[in-house]
């Protein structure tokens, strides 16, 4: 076994590489704006210059005379032309409720206001920048504390289902007895996704029939969305989505350029391709929004928590409530009488933000586990140990049992790797000659969410199979284990399953996010192969109870048929069936909704009888040089138990990956706004620091050993976003056992360890 691909231990699949590692890595894979259509236009947007106001008028006599120009949308011959869906947190499948073109009011910085459609790019660019836009401009509130911003409890906000802070006991009584207390302020900035693939969309109509090729997270969500925006009935657009070059969330949503982009194309009766820029991306998406959090927490001397309250401040943009409301987690980790909490929204002239890599938890977790490192040190207890005396396997709120919990295993293990008893509790005492060195740990977590999902499986005589099912490879490593899950039921190998995912005539997968691919699909598929198990079976006198091994059909007696053989019994060219897995406490009609582009996640906090999360440690050394402050982080440990683990490789990849990131928001990342302009001043990537191999030293990810009979029938829980969650929080307190200086708001930067 190597690095990237660990021995399986209990519960755990082959770690099998990628079924689509080759046409990667060759180039082979097509990416949205690679597919070829004929004879396409290309597109360019002009994206606002003022974060408030509206558009005074805009010239277009300077790009009217560039040399293949086509068309110029703008709000003046684009009005009405999109019919707003409903926005997320509504129940709907946009990103924002902001319509650019739908009237000259600008909402935020880098607002689509134009497009212009050349028959080169660099035509429609150049004639792009002859746009002369004026406007009337007012000024514009940028975030927390900036005049003009405004606040309101999540409990009011225009949600579809309304949020309820979760709460038990009494906190303020029993924080203000409590022997020992802590209380803290927590802040994360802007960040954005940034994933290297572009937000670009290809658009091409046959007759009234369009076909959309764009990255996305949602094929069926983006088909029906389109649909309603440009008023066509859902079986109208077909969206294509084969690979895509990295989401984390940016990707889920439907932004507003994919229905510009095909109404180009419409009035061009041609093909559109629209590219935008590293920049465009950072306004014409989402991001995740910036925070801040008071947590206040009481314990007793030996550490039991007698009280906790968590209180957190998101901003979104005017017209939409965006919110994680991460407290739904920080509530529920440790065990404790008294909880109190609650989530506030501060609405400023913005872009929408919207999910990214663990989007409640990465900053929610961060605060809640560097309080939790402060309370240690106040009560002089290892953190570890403070942890393991508030651990529970029933959640405080509601007094759920957790489907299964592996927190303290993941301690253990975690900690003995990285050696953990080496540490001096006392910060600033480990010197190694100029650096100043440091240890912090915390706990990770993720709620194990699931949708409905369905799927199709053909068998053939020859020992081939094919399945399909609209899910998305965002770089998680889906195809491979939908193939793994297949091959292993229908006892072929690997390299004989075909799965073919990314395209909405397919039958329908929710949303890649959430971490719900895995559990979601690879249950519908495996119900699928089981149903075509069935149907091979018929007519023996052991119908029914029979598995599949080395292609054979193999009876609980043991008795074993060849494949083809099967087939001639039963007289069938091939055998294909379809299964839809509705997962546990999902509401009648869950699966319907799938099919109409929405997805009803369920798990994690959301059940009314239990609550399903998948948990890890992370383990961090620091060291910060003693003069210039410069913080460097030689390893990284992180063990995590998420039950059944598919592929030992995909899993490592996707926690390593998580952890590096977490590394990156904690010490790196953050978008910096004109607080006068409400505009963002790095929006690309030489200015937008992210860490490259030099920043990351050793990574270290333990599969730790869990089985969970409850979760769903494979026992598998997600860990696409559970890698990320904790990490800041074991940096920062790495930071402070090194230096003694607590950065309560990330990135923790030089300049804030010197300003101490
Ligand atoms: Mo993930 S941030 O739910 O795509």
């Amino acid at each position: 076994m190597t690095y990237a691909a660990p021995e399986p231990q209990a519960n755990m699949g082959q770690p099998i590489p990628r079924v689509d590692a080759r046409l990667k890595v060759t180039g082979e894979a097509k990416y949205s704006s690679d597919v070829d259509v004929p004879n396409p236009a290309f597109a360019y947007l002009v994206t606002s210059a003022i974060a408030k106001g509206s558009i005074k008028a805009i010239d277009e006599s300077e790009a009217r005379k560039v040399d293949g120009l086509i068309d110029i949308l703008t709000h003046e011959n684009m009005k009405d032309a999109i019919k707003q869906v409903p926005f997320m947190s509504a129940g709907g499948p946009a990103a924002t409720s902001i319509v650019p073109l739908s009237s000259p009011q600008v909402w935020h910085d880098g607002q689509i206001i134009a497009m212009v459609v050349a028959d080169r790019f660099e035509a429609a660019r150049e004639a792009a920048h002859r746009l002369k836009v004026t406007y009337t401009e007012e000024q514009p509130s940028a975030t927390f504390g900036s005049h003009g911003v405004t606040e309101k409890a999540y409990t009011e906000a225009r949600s579809k289902e309304k949020h309820e802070n979760p709460a038990v006991g009494d906190f303020q009584a029993a924080f203000k007895t409590a022997p020992v207390q802590v209380e803290g302020s927590y802040a994360t900035p802007t960040q954005h996704h940034n994933p290297i693939e572009l937000f670009t969309t290809t658009c091409v109509w046959n007759g009234p029939n369009l076909t959309i090729y764009e990255p996305s997270q949602s094929v069926t969500g983006l088909a029906h969305g389109a649909a309603a925006e440009l008023k066509l009935d859902p079986s109208q657009v077909r969206v294509l989505s084969q690979y895509i070059g990295g989401a984390f969330g940016s990707k889920g949503g439907i932004t507003p350029r994919t229905a510009i982009t095909a109404i180009a194309a419409k009035r061009l009766n041609r093909a559109v391709k629209l590219v935008p820029t590293r920049a465009q991306g950072f306004t014409i998406a989402t991001y995740r929004a910036e925070t801040r959090h008071e947590v206040k927490l009481g314990a007793t001397k030996n550490g039991k928590l007698v009280a906790l309250s968590h209180e957190g401040w998101e901003v979104s943009s005017r017209p939409d409530d965006y919110t994680v409301a991460g407290t739904d987690a920080s509530t529920r980790m440790y065990a404790c009488p008294n909880i109190a909490s609650a989530v506030n929204i501060v609405s400023a002239d913005r872009n929408t933000p919207g999910f990214m890599r663990a989007p409640a938890e990465t900053p929610y977790i961060y605060a809640l586990e560097v309080a939790m490192d402060e309370m240690a040190e106040k009560l002089g207890m290892d953190p570890i140990e403070l942890r393991r005396v508030n651990d529970t396997m029933v959640e405080p709120i509601k007094g759920l049992a957790y489907t299964s919990r592996s927190l303290m295993p993941c301690f253990d293990q975690a900690s003995k790797a990285f050696d953990w008893g080496k540490r001096n509790p006392k910060p600033g005492q480990t010197r190694d000659g100029d650096w100043l060195v440091g240890y912090g740990c915390a706990t990770a977590c993720y709620p194990t969410q699931m949708a409905p999902a369905s799927a199709r499986v053909r068998l053939e005589a020859n020992g081939t199979a094919r399945v399909d099912t609209a899910a998305h490879e965002i770089g998680n490593g889906a195809y491979t284990v939908v193939a793994q899950t297949a091959a292993l039921k229908l006892g072929i190998d690997v390299s004989k399953v075909k799965v073919e995912m990314g395209d909405s005539t397919l039958p329908p997968a929710p949303v890649a996010g959430g971490s719900i691919t895995t559990a979601s699909v690879c249950n519908a598929v495996a119900m699928a192969c089981d149903k075509v198990i069935g149907r091979l079976s018929s007519g023996k006198n052991t119908e029914g109870d029979h598995v599949m091994k080395e292609g054979r059909l193999v009876a609980a007696n043991g008795e074993k048929e060849e494949l083809a053989k099967a087939f001639e019994r039963i007289g069938a060219g091939a055998v294909e069936e379809y299964a839809e897995f509705v997962p546990h406490g999902s509401k009648p009609g869950a699966m319907a909704q799938v099919y109409k582009g929405i997805s009803p996640i369920i798990g994690g906090t959301r059940d009314k009888d239990r609550i399903a999360f998948a948990f890890g440690a992370q383990f961090i050394e620091v060291r910060v040089h003693a003069r210039t402050k410069e913080i460097r982080v030689p390893r990284i440990v992180g063990a995590f138990a998420a039950g059944h683990i598919v592929n030992p490789r995909t899993t490592h990849s996707q926690l390593m990956g998580g952890m590096i990131w977490g590394i990156s928001s904690g010490l790196h990342e953050a978008t910096e706004i004109d607080a006068k302009r409400a505009r963002y001043v790095n929006a690309n990537l030489a200015d937008y620091l992210v860490p490259v191999n030099a920043d990351i030293g050793s990574v270290d990810v333990i599969l730790v050993p869990e089985v969970d009979e409850k979760v769903n029938p494979l026992g598998i829980k997600g860990v696409g976003e559970l890698g990320i969650v904790g990490t800041a929080a074991a940096l920062s307190n790495a930071v402070y056992n090194a230096t003694g200086t607590r950065v309560r708001d990330l990135p923790i930067r030089i300049e804030k360890l010197l300003a101490s």
